[in-house]
């Protein structure tokens, strides 16, 4: 098979940075926000057209969940038109289609992880634009949807994983969820799961790609703590007690079953975080 072009948005983020390494062996066309703007319409269009590639993998999106309660028009702007743009220059062009969602479309209130058949009903501004951002990539032929959560291990590290990680490190007690419930996502592993989908030829739509399990905060900084055998106190607190301008829902676990189904099956999340701060062991010392 030859080497495939492959055109990443995004490509300075924390996710982007991954899918990059991922498809290096192909042709990359990686483009940051300042080689590309989502939301010049008209450009997008002369850009991709330009490139011609066979896939687009959608990793730019405005992620300041606080401060898109006040930027409303940014949000929509970039995580549902800008996507609009990018699933239609995709058609266009004949190009498979991937784009990237969150947990933030759920309530959540739910007790069991989610499945990609459960209701969405954001609860923030940036959960709405995210859906509708899946509207739009859902209505073009051969679009992958993959909802991801809480991710980390990109570069620089600066997720709230590696936050945490670095306040256990430096013995400063980090606040920490003891009731918000997460599925972590590993971005070398959504990157592995996109590949496998896309080499795989497996049936396009909508995919939870975290990794397998769940956990809350308060938990996850523990394991946190046990693997760099580090003894800082955590401080436990509740969604409830901080006042966020977005709300945040409190349970949401994802459930990856439909991804192991179509052959991918994502590693536990504690074996992401013992790869993540094995690869941090050097800057953590
Ligand atoms: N981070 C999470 O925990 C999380 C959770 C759930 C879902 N997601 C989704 O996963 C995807 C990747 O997230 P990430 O954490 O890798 O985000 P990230 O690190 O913030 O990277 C997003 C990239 O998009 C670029 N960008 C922002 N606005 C743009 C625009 N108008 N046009 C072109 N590029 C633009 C940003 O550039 P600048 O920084 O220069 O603006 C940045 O390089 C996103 O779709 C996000 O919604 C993330």
């Amino acid at each position: 098979m030859g080497k495939r072009k492959v055109l990443v948005t995004g490509s300075g983020g924390q996710l982007g940075g991954a899918i990059c390494a991922e498809f290096s062996d192909e042709e990359l066309i990686p483009l940051t926000h300042a080689e590309l703007e989502l939301v010049d319409h008209g450009n997008l269009l002369k850009v991709v057209t330009a490139h011609n590639p066979s896939i687009i993998i959608n990793c730019a999106g405005y992620n300041r969940v606080d401060e898109a309660e006040n930027n409303v028009e940014v949000a929509l702007a970039v995580n549902a038109f800008g996507v609009r743009s990018l699933a239609r220059a995709a058609t266009d062009v004949g190009a498979i289609f991937v784009h990237y969602s969150t947990d933030f479309v759920f309530d959540g209130v739910a007790t069991v992880p989610y499945t990609e058949q459960d209701e969405a009903s954001p609860r923030n501004v940036y959960g709405t634009s995210k859906l509708i951002g899946e509207w739009f990539a859902s209505d073009i032929m051969g679009a992958y949807i993959l909802r991801v959560e809480s991710l980390f291990g990109g570069t620089p590290a600066r997720s709230s994983i590696d936050q945490i990680t670095d306040a256990i490190v430096n013995g400063r007690e980090p606040n920490v969820f003891m009731d918000r419930v997460v599925s972590p996502s590993f971005v070398y592993d959504v990157a592995r799961a996109t590949r496998s989908l896309i080499d795989a030829k497996a049936p396009a739509g909508l995919y939870h790609c975290v990794n397998t399990g769940h956990t809350t905060w308060l938990h996850l900084a523990e394991e946190i703590t046990r693997q760099l055998q580090a003894t800082t106190s955590l401080r436990p607190i509740s969604v409830a007690s901080l006042s966020l301008p977005a709300v945040r829902p409190v349970f949401c676990a994802l459930s990856n079953a439909k991804l192991a189904a179509a052959g991918f099956k994502m590693p536990s999340w504690q074996d992401a975080l013992t790869r993540h701060l094995a690869s941090r062991r050097q800057a953590l010392r």
